[in-house]
């Protein structure tokens, strides 16, 4: 069997608050296969980005284990965890979180300036993922120059500046209308189908249709995990042939009880990772998110590119 590139055993996660601890995720089980696609869904507060931030290191739980590409993380210290989680993953957020004052290629390749790429390469490279999320005739512009849609491309592109094998995306869509949503959407499917595996969380059934296998979080616990193509009625709906693992819109209403829904449960089928493996970076730990360890004496804007 592949190794899995997430694995979490009972993990959980504690928040102190003025009325003592609160547990915003429960004990959860999971395994992600290389080169799957999962949408991670459920209502506000049930826990979705608590578990995302614990799988993108960005907290660390209070219960449980966590193996990331086999590594079990609660056991390594700071710096290993840095090297694994940056040779690993690339974090996408709701709010593209570019640096307003840095040039699009530098925002992407601003992971590569802490990892002492030089300066040619990392040009190279950030204008090979500009040109690769359809920007590159932008690399010398500032994020406010460009769109939602467009900022959260440069993003997607900076999140894959160091060739991850996983990408982690809380939201990604939240603030774009829903054609650009559906262009976004379109180029993870586009990543992942070059075996990236992709783990993305929206609360819109019709994005979430875009990925391959459905996790339903309530109350910090997972309460369903499907197969997208194991939902007919789904398909059905939106006039998509069954075993396609993707439907294209119109299934709010039905998208929204599908876990409950009879033929849900009846064909309820393990979900099936297209077992092409992922990729190893070859660039050297980096940091994940601007602001991560940013070299002594950087500010934003002054990196040069
Ligand atoms: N730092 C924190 N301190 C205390 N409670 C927190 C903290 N972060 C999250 N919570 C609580 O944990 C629960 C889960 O929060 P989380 O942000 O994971 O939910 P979510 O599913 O991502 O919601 P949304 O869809 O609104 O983004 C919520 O009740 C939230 O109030
Ligand atoms: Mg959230």
């Amino acid at each position: 069997m592949t190794e899995s590139v997430i694995r979490v055993v009972g993990l959980g996660k504690s928040y102190e608050t003025a009325a003592g601890l609160f547990p915003a995720l429960k004990g959860v089980n999971l395994d992600i296969q290389p080169g799957e696609f999962v949408a991670i869904m459920g209502p506000s507060g049930s826990g979705k980005s608590t578990f995302m931030n614990l799988l993108g290191c960005l907290d660390t739980p209070t219960m449980g284990d966590f193996f990331l590409a086999g590594k079990n993380v609660a056991h390594m210290d700071k710096d290993a965890l840095a090297i694994l989680r940056n040779r690993t993953l690339g974090f996408v957020f709701q709010g593209f979180n570019l640096l307003p004052r840095m040039t699009l290629q530098d925002n992407v390749a601003l992971p590569l300036v802490y990892a002492g790429v030089d300066k040619e390469m990392r040009r190279a490279r950030a204008r090979e993922l500009l040109g690769k999320v359809g920007l590159g005739q932008y690399a010398e512009s500032l994020p406010s120059r460009i769109s939602g849609g467009q900022q959260q491309r440069v993003a997607i592109a900076r999140a894959l500046v160091n060739a991850p094998r996983l990408i982690l995306a809380d939201e990604p869509t939240g603030n774009l209308d829903s054609h650009t949503s559906e262009e976004i959407m379109r180029l993870f499917g586009e990543l992942n189908a070059e075996g990236i595996t992709i783990v993305l969380v929206t609360h819109e059934q019709e994005i979430a249709a875009h990925a391959k296998r459905q996790v339903k979080f309530l109350d910090g616990e997972i309460v369903s995990d499907l197969a997208t193509d194991s939902l007919p009625f789904m398909a059905q709906r939106a006039g998509i042939p069954l075993g396609k693992g993707r439907a294209g819109d119109g299934m709010g209403a039905i998208g929204a009880d599908a876990e409950t829904h009879p033929l849900a449960e009846a064909t309820k089928q393990p979900t099936k990772p297209p077992g092409n493996g992922g990729q190893v970076s070859a660039y050297p730990s980096l940091p994940l998110v601007p602001g991560d360890a940013a070299p002594a004496g950087h500010k934003e804007g002054g990196v040069p590119c």
